[in-house]
């Protein structure tokens, strides 16, 4: 499983006068095992839509489904338990905890859930080994390329495997070598395990690692 759905979503900002309408009756739909990239340019409200879709911001009106369930229906534990179990997200600039390691980064999840980390040991053999970094498990942060520490923040990202992935411009501050490594990882996870992956993405190349397209333009579908 792992489908998104909204419905009429509108966000606007700010308050009477100064009040913008920044995503404008958006109905889009993803079903269980896609890998759509959002794309449009600057500005057109690609990032408001992947916080909306993800829970990290509430819409001005109209709703989000994840999964089949209305997310304004959740209560706080219900959400919460979504984004810790079912939702993964990879920012642009990775967020890695710089005084923990590789593995610690990636079992961060774990702890935060309060489960027992001997029940992960194998997944997380299995990723370090899918993001191939197996051998840089007990270093730092500090020790790894930009591309090597995108790659441990997805590892993160999918450690509770989770239905879905939300990416808000994964490679944006890579080099276009590692950024084909990372865009590999995320079609691999897709494929191998199943998991729907929502990217926003600046790069045509990028987008063809995924099925579709969605393309955003001052606040609506085009
Ligand atoms: N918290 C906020 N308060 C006010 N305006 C915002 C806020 N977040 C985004 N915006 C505005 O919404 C528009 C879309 O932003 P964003 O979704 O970040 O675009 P994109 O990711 O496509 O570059 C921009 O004009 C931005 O200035
Ligand atoms: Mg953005």
């Amino acid at each position: 499983m792992g489908n998104i759905k909204t419905v009429n979503l509108i966000k606007e900002f700010g308050e009477k006068d100064n009040k913008v309408r920044v995503l404008d009756d958006i109905d889009i739909e993803i079903k269980d095992g896609e890998f759509v990239s959002l794309m449009g340019p600057s500005g057109s409200g690609k990032s408001t839509l992947l916080y909306l879709v993800g829970g990290l911001d509430k819409p001005t009106k109209g709703k989000v489904l994840i999964n089949g369930k209305d997310i304004s229906k959740l209560s706080d534990n219900e959400m919460s338990k979504l984004r810790r179990r079912d939702i993964g997200f990879v920012f642009q600039f990775y967020n890695l905890v710089q005084n923990l390691t590789v593995e610690e980064n990636i079992m961060l999840p774990v702890v935060m859930n309060g489960e027992k980390e001997s029940n992960y040991k194998e997944r997380l053999d299995y990723i370090l080994k899918t993001i191939g970094l197996e051998d840089k498990r007990k270093s730092l942060p500090k020790e790894l390329s930009g591309g090597q520490q995108q790659r441990v923040s997805i590892a993160r990202a999918v450690i509770l495997n989770p239905s879905i992935i939300f990416a808000d411009e994964p490679i944006g501050n890579l080099d276009s070598k590692s950024g084909k490594e990372v865009m590999e990882l995320f079609k691999k996870i897709n494929e191998e395990e199943h998991i729907t992956i929502l990217q926003v993405t600046h790069s045509e190349e990028s987008a063809k690692y995924g099925n579709r397209i969605i393309r955003l333009k001052d606040g609506k579908i085009v």
